[in-house]
């Protein structure tokens, strides 16, 4: 079989963050802390659409637990880099949560605001547990008080897009975490 080609970088990136090798060792890594946390117990995912989609469909298969999945969503940013106000629900939990291990899985902790809400809409669910899993993590941008118990990586203060993140939908295939050239960061 011919090797097979790295993909030559997006031309809308200035950069690259996060490689898709880093990203596959990572994403592995994080499927072992994951067994170590809940061994054999089942495991209900809550991914928040759409930007959790690419990675938790990669990290569920790094587990061998049972895994009930749900997904809900929320406001998104539009065309824009910027989040406005309060995120809202626009569609909730179909599965019952009451007494189970729940696993939110994000894309990105970036204000905390999403992800704020979600976990104390579910709380007030009283599941047996409740656990956080960001692919990524933006310390520096919180405007509310909000921690996951598992994180892919920290980093900078810059818009990326890539493995799921958009900028107005595009850009959610690629396959390495970049930052969008500012020409392109317009709706
Ligand atoms: P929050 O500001 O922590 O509430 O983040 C809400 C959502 O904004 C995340 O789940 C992402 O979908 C989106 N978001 C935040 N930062 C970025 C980014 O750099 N690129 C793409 N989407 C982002
Ligand atoms: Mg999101």
């Amino acid at each position: 079989m011919p090797a097979k080609k790295t993909p030559a970088r997006h031309p809308d990136l200035e950069s690259v963050l996060v490689t898709k090798a880093q990203i596959s060792r990572r994403v592995k890594a994080l499927g072992r802390e994951l067994k170590k946390i809940y061994g054999d117990e089942e495991i209900t995912v809550v991914a928040i659409m759409n930007g959790a989609i690419l990675f938790t469909a990669d990290l569920l298969r790094e587990i061998d637990n049972p895994i009930r999945l749900d997904c809900i969503r929320t406001t998104s940013y539009g065309s824009s880099t910027e989040s406005h106000g309060t995120p809202k629900l626009v569609h909730g939990l179909t599965l019952d949560v009451t007494d189970r291990h729940v696993l939110v899985v994000d894309d990105i902790l970036d204000t905390g605001k999403t992800l704020s809400l979600i976990a104390s809409m579910i709380r007030g669910m009283r599941p047996a547990s409740l656990r956080v899993c960001v692919l990524l993590d933006k310390k520096g941008r919180r405007l509310v008080p909000f921690e996951a118990e598992l994180v892919g990586f920290q980093i900078p203060d810059k818009f990326v897009v890539g493995y799921g993140l958009d900028f107005a939908e595009r850009y959610r295939n690629l396959h390495c975490i970049g930052v969008l050239k500012p020409a392109k960061q317009k709706g």
